[in-house]
């Protein structure tokens, strides 16, 4: 009897060839990110992070197709007037963010919701704050059509990467055909995201070498608080800090437009105002915080859920006035600057 599966229960487990491109992009990550040629160095992922990474059967990483994928993740020429890339939005220097609260697309339009890092985006269970592409490929497509974004067609796009002699080449060696297709294109930028993995924190080395010294005393003491008091492991937990669960933190109800968050997706009463969990790792990378980018600092975050975030019907019941002390506050900020790849 054949049983069907959901598409994350297909997915394979990593090859060795994967953990080698993985570690070689990670180290990149430190000094720049060159375009062009890939090393591959034998070694495991960057400490902390769960070593098996889903890869779905119908895509398996090859280098060809990460060489592909990172071509058209850097390319402006892919937008309707040649001015956006994916990396305008999502830029190596700020772990795959932009900086901003909310973007800047083309013709100078802005976008209504924050840049999420890419880093580790690998061990997504869906893609975007409302989780409504369930996985890379299916998200690929989604911003060099987007009017807001790229705003091109994918006619247009298929004719740029098809006449262009370059792309014709790392098609042939990719997918065996100079002709690439809307599924191969996504393929090729899913391929190359799943390299952009990053770890080895202060926190995931303190762990790994028991050496306390790795570790301040005030973010040893935040760490303590973030799964005690502060409550903050109930949704953050894990090796990424999310449960890639939806949850309402209150974070900008009442704004308008009204940004309905999961609701948008689902269309259940229940889930209006639920945004997905983040991941908390390289936060020092990626300020401005929140869904809407609305708060700037990591103090600011901290303030928000010591009130126990903003009021709203279907506020998550775990989110209630904390009652920090000053001293919590800086502990537990210092725990969340351990979970960089560098302190800043
Ligand atoms: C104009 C800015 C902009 C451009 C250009 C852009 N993105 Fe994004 N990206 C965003 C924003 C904003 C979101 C979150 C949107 C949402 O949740 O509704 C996002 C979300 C994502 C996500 C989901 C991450 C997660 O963890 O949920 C992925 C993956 C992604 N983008 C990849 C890409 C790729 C690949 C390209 C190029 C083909 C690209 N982006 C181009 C702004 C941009
Ligand atoms: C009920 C689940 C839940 C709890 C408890 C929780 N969070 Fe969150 N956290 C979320 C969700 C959901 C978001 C995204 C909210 C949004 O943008 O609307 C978020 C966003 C964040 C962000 C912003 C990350 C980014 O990239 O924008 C930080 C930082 C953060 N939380 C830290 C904490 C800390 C520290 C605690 C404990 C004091 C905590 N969270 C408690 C669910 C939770």
């Amino acid at each position: 009897m054949s049983v069907l599966l959901p598409e994350f229960r297909t997915r394979l487990l990593l090859t060795l060839l994967c953990l080698a491109v993985l570690f070689w992009t990670t180290a990149t990550l430190a000094g720049g990110f060159p375009e062009t040629s890939v090393e591959l160095p034998l070694s495991p992922l960057p400490a902390g992070l769960h070593s098996l990474m889903p890869v779905p059967v119908e895509n398996p990483l090859t280098t060809a197709k990460i060489e592909l994928g990172r071509k058209l993740f850097f390319d402006e020429w892919l937008s309707r007037d040649g001015t956006i890339s994916c990396a305008s939005c999502h830029h190596p220097d700020k772990a795959f963010t932009d900086g901003r609260a909310l973007p800047v697309g083309i013709d100078g339009q802005s976008g209504r919701r924050n840049v999420p890092s890419l880093l580790n985006s690998a061990y997504g269970k869906s893609m975007f704050w409302d989780g409504r592409a369930a996985s890379l490929e299916k998200q690929a497509l989604h911003p060099l059509t987007s009017p807001a974004e790229m705003g091109n067609t994918l006619e247009a796009v298929l004719a740029r990467v098809r006449e262009n002699p370059a792309y014709r080449r790392l098609s042939e060696a990719a997918f065996g055909t100079a002709a690439m297709t809307p599924g191969q294109i996504a393929q090729a930028l899913a391929s190359f995201q799943r390299t952009l993995v990053a770890g080895n924190s202060p926190y995931d080395r303190q762990l790994l070498t028991r050496d306390d010294s790795v570790l301040s005393e005030e973010a040893r003491r935040g760490f303590a608080l973030f799964r005690g008091k502060a409550r903050c492991a109930h949704c953050h937990e894990g090796p990424l800090f999310t449960d890639q669960k939806f949850h309402n933190t209150g974070v900008n109800w009442g704004k308008k437009p009204m940004d309905l968050g999961r609701y948008e997706h689902t269309g259940k009463e229940d889930d209006k105002g639920k945004f997905k969990t983040p991941t908390l790792r390289n936060l020092l990378l990626t300020a401005p915080y929140m869904h809407d980018g609305s708060l700037k600092t990591l103090d600011a975050v901290i303030d928000f859920y010591d009130r126990g975030g903003s009021a709203h019907p279907n506020l998550d019941p775990s989110i209630k006035s904390l009652s920090l002390s000053g001293q919590e506050k800086t502990n537990l900020v210092s725990f969340l600057r351990a979970l960089s790849i560098k302190e800043q």
